[in-house]
């Protein structure tokens, strides 16, 4: 295959729309906050006029990625898709916010890859598994627990935390401002 060149590039898409396209990439457990934070900072980014898209695992899940389960081959298969999209869209001149558990470091930094170094600022949000469990925001704790769901992230399935992630934040006891706040601040030197 060869790639075909297009006159309009990634840098006239992202200069018309004067801003620097990045992926932002939100990691962590089931009920640690990645989704209410990433709205939060794609309201916030929206806000200063930026142009900005969101991705999120459940709502993928229901249209690109539904035929993928939470296999570890799946898994795999979601993350990869989603960078890809990543790196579409951030070719498209947009500014991404993604939240996904995807726990697997490798997938991680085969994202890091795809999307390219310097565009993708990982976010690690570190809510310890007792307070995502307490939250239980969906009741899937709950029903992992009774070993009704398999393959549960942090339960019967591994999460294997970022090594260096360009931001770790833990929601336990912030307010969804004082979350924001600190990876707004965090994030401003990426964008
Ligand atoms: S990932 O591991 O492939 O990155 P993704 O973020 O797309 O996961 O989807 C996670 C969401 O799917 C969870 O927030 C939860 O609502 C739902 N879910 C359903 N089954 C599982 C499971 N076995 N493990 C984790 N999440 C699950």
């Amino acid at each position: 295959m060869i790639w075909q060149n297009m006159d309009i590039t990634r840098d006239l898409r992202a200069n018309q729309k004067t801003q620097k396209p990045v992926t932002i990439w939100f990691t962590g457990l089931s009920g640690s906050g990645k989704s209410t934070l990433s709205n939060e900072i794609e309201k916030r980014l929206f806000a200063e006029g930026k142009h900005t898209m969101s991705l999120d695992g459940d709502n993928v899940r229901m249209g690109l990625n539904k035929n993928l389960g939470f296999k570890e081959q799946d898994r795999i298969e979601n993350i990869r898709r989603v960078a890809e999209v990543c790196k579409l869209m951030n070719d498209a001149g947009l500014i991404v916010m993604t939240s996904f558990i995807s726990p697997f470091r490798s997938d991680r930094l085969n994202s890091r890859e795809i999307i390219g170094e310097g565009n993708f600022v990982e976010v690690y949000v570190s809510t310890p598994i007792d307070e995502c469990e307490k939250r239980d925001v969906k009741g899937l704790y709950k029903k992992a627990r009774a070993g009704e769901i398999p393959n549960f992230s942090g339960i019967s399935s591994p999460y294997e935390e970022p090594q260096n992630p360009e931001i770790t934040i833990d929601t336990t006891g912030k307010s969804i401002e004082e979350a924001a706040d600190y990876v707004m601040e965090k994030i401003r030197p990426y964008l």
